[in-house]
């Protein structure tokens, strides 16, 4: 394959062929970044769900591997994690060839349709050979879905070094649960979250949990991600966060309000890695919305990841709250063809416009000090897509962005995100492939990842500034990014 269908990704994650939604199983071991991904196929839309599976040395490349995980008689293999059993607990290897073990929802559809509730449990398997084949455990389901739940998936574990013991992280429905093992095999619920709180416009999914360092301190945080489908701030699908604290057996918070990962319409069912080097927080998600995700205009392949995000916690402006930041790992930098910079200076009401080979192969980074003031991508077909921003508030609108009648939930909503501690002078930064836009907003403070499909490349890049005051446009840089496939 060349991978130059028209909108394929060039340097995004995308299957080979046919349908792909979350990231699974994310886990790094021996200089290998694994990445699974839910899978379909025989299609280009969702069906019975398999694991598919990727490595990568630099999260940038990536190599496809076979099939790593089937359906069989308990049902598809819905999302979940893999984590490295560096002790062998589990007893599936040695101590000198410990084992990877993904923990995963069994979905049955069977079950399903005969009108039980109870069709949803997790199961297990273990490679030992870093990922190249895996072994289902022969006694799954490991946890049974003894109370019932519709919505009993999603199974995310890690390694608590405090209470030396494995814990997952799950969703029933409208919360989140937590488990307690010491082998991997036998869990013990220990306790629940989610209840009254956070944004609840649809069933939770793909939840994570993880310490953090709060920037510049030696705090530390734990911080909960959970997906919703629908219920997202401009539609769809979305991932909210929270940040408060972990005992080893169940999360507090006393964060108000939930708080959002991404504001665009296209970041869901995002995880991050387990074992990453340095402690790091990387993050991918799968880069559509329920909303419209099975129509998109793509042929042969569906759907993406974004790009590799480092996630990091900060104190907010006011030392009210934290915020956490998703901004592209340091060596994404090592794809993008710097060319020089440039500075500019717009007149009140003044328009700056510029002539790009193709910008849907490109990095866009500037500072500017204005907040109010629109940026304009277009094409010699009229098509164009527009990002406007007005005091702190960051309006995207890709009603005339090329392709949209798929589906009327994709073109219809400007996606708005609120900027409420926006420093005076901050930085933009754009990423856009063949058919995705992602801005990151003052260092990743703020976030929006869009899914778009011109008729034809964007070339043209316009400011136009709407104060009444000079605007500054602070090295302007706008590079190729190289093509990874
Ligand atoms: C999220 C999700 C998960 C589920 C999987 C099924 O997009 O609905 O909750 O495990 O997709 O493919």
């Amino acid at each position: 394959v060349n991978y130059m269908e028209p909108y394929r990704p060039q340097f995004h994650f995308s299957p080979d062929s046919m349908w792909m939604n979350d990231p699974n199983g994310m886990v790094y071991h021996q200089g290998k970044y694994h990445l699974f991904y839910q899978f379909y196929p025989d299609s280009t839309v969702w069906g019975p769900m398999h694991w598919g599976h990727a490595v990568s040395e630099d999260l940038l490349h990536w190599k496809h591997k076979p099939i790593a995980l089937y359906p069989d008689e308990l049902g598809y293999i819905f999302s979940g994690s893999a984590v490295l059993d560096e002790k062998n607990s589990s007893g599936f290897g040695t101590e000198s060839n410990p084992p990877l073990v993904a923990i995963y929802t069994y979905h049955d559809p069977e079950g399903e349709k005969s009108g039980k509730n109870n069709f949803q449990t997790q199961g297990l398997a273990f490679s030992l050979d870093n990922g190249e084949s895996w072994t289902k455990y022969q006694d799954n389901p490991i946890i049974a879905n003894t109370e019932d739940i519709r919505d009993f998936r999603d199974p995310k574990v890690m390694w608590h070094e405090e209470s030396s013991s494995w814990v997952m992280t799950l969703v029933a429905g409208d919360h989140a649960q937590f488990y307690r093992s010491l082998d991997l095999k036998n869990w013990e619920l220990s306790g629940e979250f989610g209840k009254h709180v956070g944004a609840h416009g649809g069933v939770w999914e793909c939840p994570d949990l993880f310490k953090i360092k709060v920037q510049g301190s030696d705090e530390e945080k734990w911080v909960l991600l959970i997906s919703i489908n629908p219920g997202a701030p401009n539609g769809g699908s979305g991932t909210q966060y929270f940040v408060g604290d972990f005992d080893g057996k169940t999360f507090v918070t006393d964060q108000i309000e939930h708080k959002w990962v991404d504001w665009g319409t296209d970041n869901y069912a995002g995880v991050t890695y387990s074992n990453a080097p340095e402690e790091k927080r990387i993050f991918l998600g799968w880069m559509s919305n329920w909303a419209y995700a099975q129509s998109t205009p793509t042929d042969r392949w569906r759907s993406a990841m974004t790009v590799p995000r480092e996630l990091s916690l900060h104190k907010d402006k006011d030392n009210e709250g934290f915020e956490l930041y998703g901004y592209p790992i340091n060596q994404f930098d090592d794809i993008v063809s710097k060319k020089s910079s440039k500075s500019i200076e717009i007149e009140p009401g003044a328009k700056e416009v510029d002539d790009y080979d193709n910008l849907n192969q490109s990095e866009v980074r500037f500072e500017t000090n204005s907040n109010e003031f629109t940026m304009e991508l277009g094409n010699s077909l009229g098509e164009s897509l527009i990002l406007e921003f007005k005091k702190d508030t960051l309006r995207l609108n890709r009603s005339n962005s090329g392709k949209t009648d798929f589906e009327k939930a994709f073109g219809e909503i400007v996606q708005k995100m609120p900027m409420p501690h926006l420093d005076s002078i901050f930085e933009v930064r754009m990423i856009l492939d063949w058919s995705s836009i992602e801005i990151f907003i003052d260092k990743g403070k703020y976030v929006m990842t869009s899914q778009i499909f011109p008729n034809e490349n964007y070339g043209q890049l316009s400011f136009e500034n709407k104060s009444n005051q000079i605007m500054s446009v602070q090295n302007l840089e706008v590079s190729e990014v190289k093509r990874t496939w």
